[in-house]
């Protein structure tokens, strides 16, 4: 059977993002426990804040329904996001909003039919002592509200101005070890869910 398909998403399109790091790190034990992965980047895929009568207007955004095609097409999902004032961000929730609305084919399927089911992993990471752990609740029960099969193992990187080196590699191993965890444990799901 071909490997599961994971895509990876972060929070934060900055540039030299802490969580983009993070999510290097998550691939990477995916990519060692069996999966494939796919990292894109939200920056790739502006959209305007949800608006129905936009939506009424003009249907569902191209980025909406190119977001939507790209977790039809993955098994699984691995996200990292900062944390804004305890929750996970705006940039996350809005792309995550526009992608549960109605497909675009007239169906009247939402696009919660592409995700549900299908594992997730969830990260983050911050300057502060904490690493963003206060917003995974909230991240987790977003996800599973969607329907995603979020695994129970997840990190939250502190002091993450100082925990990588130059190459992007994680200094602490217990840290790396955790993150690279929580990649290995959605392409472990995703391959049990696949039956292989
Ligand atoms: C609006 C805002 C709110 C923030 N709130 C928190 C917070 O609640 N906890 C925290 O640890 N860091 C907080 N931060 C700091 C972010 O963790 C920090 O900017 C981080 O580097 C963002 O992630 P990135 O490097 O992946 O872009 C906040 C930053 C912003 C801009």
């Amino acid at each position: 059977m071909s490997k599961p398909c994971l895509l990876a998403l972060s929070g934060s399109a900055r540039r030299d993002s802490l969580n983009g790091k993070v999510l290097a790190v998550m691939a990477c034990g995916a990519e060692v426990a069996g999966a494939e992965v796919r990292v894109v980047s939200l920056g790739e895929y502006p959209l305007p804040i949800y608006d129905g009568d936009l939506e009424d207007a003009q249907g569902l955004p191209d980025n909406a329904a190119r977001l939507q095609q790209l977790f039809a097409d993955h098994d699984g999902l691995l996200l990292t996001s900062p944390e804004y004032n305890g929750f996970f961000t705006p940039l996350l929730k809005n792309a995550l909003d526009w992608v549960s609305r109605p497909l675009p084919d007239g169906s009247g399927q939402p696009g919660t039919v592409h995700v549900r089911g299908k594992p997730a992993g969830i990260a983050a990471a911050s300057p502060g002592g904490l690493g963003g752990l206060r917003s995974l609740q909230h991240t987790r029960q977003y996800l599973a509200n969607l329907g995603f099969l979020v695994v129970p193992e997840q990190m939250g990187v502190g002091q993450a101005g100082q925990a990588f080196t130059d190459g992007g590699e994680l200094r602490d191993e217990d840290v790396r070890k955790g993150v690279e965890g929580v990649g290995a444990a959605v392409a472990r799901l995703a391959m049990a869910v696949r039956g292989g």
